[in-house]
């Protein structure tokens, strides 16, 4: 069997399977460029089954690039809460926005008009063209990779854009014209359900029979994921700052820039390690008055990592520039990143308001 004949093959068999057993998903079955763009953003990073929720409540909120172009970017962030990579949303906004104002609310049909909008890179652009207009681009995220390197038993580490870059150009030549949006959706969903990291489900693959790692009996050792810089690991203090009638705490919304940007945070103080800010606060009383350590928190963003120590006093007047009082019956109202959900758990009184999902 020639090479070309091989390929076919299991492209064949991949598609096959996924006609019959594909998970059922609420933006699969249509080819609404809209739907396809918003679920392919809020599926960067997160789970299919955490991304449905989320899904619905926007698509009922903003059904479409105009009612999402004329939104606040609160009440973005908000229907976010919870999903992170909270730029994500920022960019969906931005990007409705741009889609509205040059494309005439339609998100376009050309990856080099797709790649011009903020949020939106190769991987999205390919999948979003190929499902909505059946443009033969192969979209390729870590999934892909992992069912790609595996089925031909490729070694090269698969967090090399380089490498990315190269099967990308390879797919391309494999991706069946008639039907690319299948074709990318088959292989997550296999990368998804039976290829998965670590120990994949070989028996029940449909392309078990043309995978040269399943041959080698090296599914362990295929991917190769060789990371290249560590997490930056940060002592954080965060402050729960109480006012005297204990009815409203301290906050500031982070500026839209950044990390956590456009987000509600609680005074969040970085401290060496060698410096010993913990005695000196709670002797000085610093931070004002009732001090309290309430315990510890970890939480990992992709490049940080936080070790939180988490203290709450009451304060007097505020010397907290930036931050205001809110009371905690508006607390609800405003969009928290889960690192600071972590935190509401952590204080009976506001798990009792914002704790709760
Ligand atoms: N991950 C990214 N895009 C996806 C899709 N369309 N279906 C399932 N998982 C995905």
């Amino acid at each position: 069997m020639t090479a070309q004949n091989s390929n076919f093959k299991w492209v064949h068999l991949l598609l096959a399977w996924f006609d019959h057993g594909n998970r059922k998903m609420p933006w699969r079955n249509t080819k609404d460029p809209y739907k396809r763009w918003v679920s392919e953003i809020m599926l960067q990073q997160t789970k299919v089954d955490t991304v449905i929720p989320y899904f619905n409540r926007f698509m009922e909120r903003f059904p479409d690039v105009s009612s999402l172009a004329m939104a606040e970017e609160d009440e973005v962030l908000k229907l976010w809460e919870g999903l992170g990579y909270y730029s994500r949303a920022r960019n969906l906004l931005k990007a409705a926005l741009m889609i509205q104002e040059k494309h005439g609310g339609r998100f376009p049909e050309t990856e080099k008009e797709a790649l011009k909008l903020p949020g939106v890179g190769a991987y999205s652009a390919a999948a979003v063209l190929s499902m909505a207009y059946d443009v033969s681009l192969p979209s390729v995220d870590g999934n892909v990779m992992r069912v790609y390197s595996r089925i031909y038993e490729r070694e090269e580490n698969i967090l090399d854009p380089s490498v990315v870059k190269q099967v990308r150009k390879e797919l391309s030549h494999l991706i069946p014209c008639d039907r690319p949006g299948d074709f990318n959706e088959s292989m997550m969903e296999l990368g998804a359900v039976i290829c998965m990291p670590g120990i994949p489900d070989c028996l029940q693959c449909p392309v078990e029979g043309h995978c040269q790692t399943k041959r080698k009996g090296r599914q362990s050792e295929i991917p190769v994921r060789i990371k290249k810089g560590k997490r930056t690991v940060l002592e954080q203090h965060v402050y729960v700052l109480w006012s005297e009638k204990r009815d409203a705490v301290l906050l500031r919304k982070n500026p839209s820039k950044g990390l956590l940007g456009g987000l509600w945070a609680f005074p969040t103080e970085t401290v060496e390690t060698s410096k010993n800010r913990e005695v000196e606060l709670v002797q000085e009383k610093e931070i004002g008055y009732n001090v309290e350590k309430v315990g510890v928190a970890k939480h990992v963003f992709s490049h940080q990592e936080w070790n939180m120590k988490i203290f709450e006093a009451q304060v007097r007047g505020s010397e907290w520039q930036d931050y205001q009082w809110i009371l905690l019956s508006d607390l609800n109202k405003l969009a928290f990143p889960e690192v600071y959900r972590k935190v509401f758990r952590m204080i009976p009184q506001l798990t009792e308001i914002a704790g709760k999902e």
